[in-house]
């Protein structure tokens, strides 16, 4: 089963709107870097903020955490990552490539055919020195995952936030991997964020919170209008879990390349917190006053990729439809998501329309992320925010001088409807929403 539209015409429209760039462009990028534009910039805002919103303003079980990239190098060791973060690389003897032996099905290189070596084990973490000293004692990592800083915090957050247990701390922040190998464009990269919530539930209690999340995560996606026949959910093998996991699910997106992971699920027990207790001689537990016993909490932690997601979101509002005859390409964005929200455009640049549009666009822009544009024609502006996801254009004409009304076109279903200027922010706001709107009593207002 392959998805309906392929890479390369998502990453052209990424390129070609502003969505995402190549790292250091102008120098012929950077292996597996990308940037993002002003499109992709809002886009990338709006995933994080509608996550942050459902893990954490919406619920009063979870509370928020910013920690610093990079951490006391004893995390790593006491996390299991310095020992087991590792993947098993080969490299061929003649053209020199490395290749992951896990994902080889051959004996010999895949490009040139050549003789490989032994497989040796290599570390997926990035290091630097911290300090002027380039030396062994001054080893950092950048952290391959933002879930440590959440463990080496759980004592400073339980006390400060006077929460009870089943208690979330979520966080969202860039991690970093030298991965072997990349690809697919923002798909799998060497820097990358991560939105991931620890969930510190009663030993015995795991299994049913594992359950309740899945849930809650498979909802999200869906409720942001990725379409459930493009998601599954997948239970890792015994032999691929991570080193932490006690169990683990995928929700996996169909890509352009197959089923791919889009998000994980795990039950990590109490590894983390027993062996940061370990390693730095703190006692990590949780006294429950109502059942008068101490523990050790177990984490279930449901942890997603921004950029996997983004990418996901991109592919599935992408359509190519035919309207009258003519091609359009549409991103049929959730109006959350949205980079633009409202697109103000006058019929034409004209010294009598400037004033009235620009009026408009001064309304709308401190409720809505608006986009003023006066070039090209009308038709090749509507096609630009089409391509962008914009969910509603308001278009001013030579008419609206005359009677203070606008039209407003729906991305979607194309119908348009004209309303007067006054009554703009009330309709926008309702609309964005996902309300139904009934225009009924406006045609009235016309009338009158
Ligand atoms: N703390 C658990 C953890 O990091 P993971 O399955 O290794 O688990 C979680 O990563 C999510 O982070 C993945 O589902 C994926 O969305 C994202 N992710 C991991 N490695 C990535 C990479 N190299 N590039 C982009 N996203 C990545």
């Amino acid at each position: 089963m392959l998805a309906k539209v392929d890479m390369d015409k998502i990453v052209s429209l990424c390129k070609r709107r502003g969505f995402v760039f190549p790292s250091s462009d102008i120098y012929g990028g950077l292996g597996s870097c990308w940037d993002y534009g002003p499109m992709g910039a809002e886009l990338k805002r709006n995933v994080k903020d509608a996550w942050w919103k459902a893990v954490v303003h919406e619920r009063d079980d979870v509370v928020g955490l910013d920690t610093s990239i990079m951490m006391h190098p004893k995390v790593w060791v006491a996390s299991g990552h310095v020992d087991g973060f590792t993947d098993p690389l080969v490299d061929c003897k003649s053209c020199h490539l490395r290749w992951r032996a896990d994902e080889l099905d051959t004996q010999r290189c895949p490009k040139c055919g050549g003789e490989l070596t032994e497989p040796r084990m290599f570390n997926l973490m990035f290091r630097t020195f911290m300090g002027p000293l380039e030396e062994e004692a001054s080893t950092v990592y950048l952290r391959p995952e933002t879930a440590q800083g959440i463990f080496v915090n759980f004592e400073n957050v339980v006390t400060t936030s006077r929460k009870k247990l089943p208690l979330g701390i979520a966080q969202i922040g860039k991690s970093f991997r030298n991965e072997i190998t990349t690809g697919n464009f923002i798909f799998r990269t060497r820097e990358f964020e991560q939105c991931e919530l620890e969930y510190f539930v009663k030993p015995g209690t795991d299994e049913q919170w594992l359950n309740y999340w899945i849930q809650e995560r498979f909802n999200w996606y869906v409720k942001l209008g990725v379409k459930k026949e493009n998601l599954r959910l997948r239970q890792h093998g015994k032999d691929e879990l991570a080193h932490y996991a006690k169990d683990c699910y995928d929700i996996d997106y169909l890509f352009p390349m197959g089923w791919s992971e889009l998000e994980g699920i795990a039950n990590r027990g109490d590894f983390d917190l027993t062996q940061h207790a370990r390693a730095s001689g703190k006692e990590l537990t949780y006294y429950d006053a109502e059942a008068n016993e101490k523990y050790v909490p177990y984490v279930i932690e449901p942890s997603g990729g921004v950029d996997r997601s983004v990418l996901a979101f991109l592919i599935d509002a992408y359509d190519e439809e035919e309207i009258e005859g003519e091609k359009r390409t549409v991103l049929h964005l959730n109006p959350a998501l949205a980079p633009i929200k409202v697109a103000v455009l006058p019929l034409s640049r004209n010294e009598k329309l400037t004033p009235l549009a620009k009026e408009v666009n001064k309304r709308l822009c401190s409720s809505f992320v608006t986009d003023y544009d006066d070039s090209q024609s009308i038709g090749r502006r509507y096609r630009r925010q089409d391509e962008i996801g914009t969910p509603f254009c308001v278009t001013v004409d030579f008419q609206s001088l005359e009677d203070n009304q606008v039209t407003i076109r729906d991305r979607d279903s194309l119908a348009q409807i004209r309303v007067p200027v006054t009554e703009l922010n009330a309709i926008l706001e309702a609309k964005l929403k996902g309300e139904a709107f009934d225009a009924s009593d406006l045609w009235a207002t016309r009338q009158k």
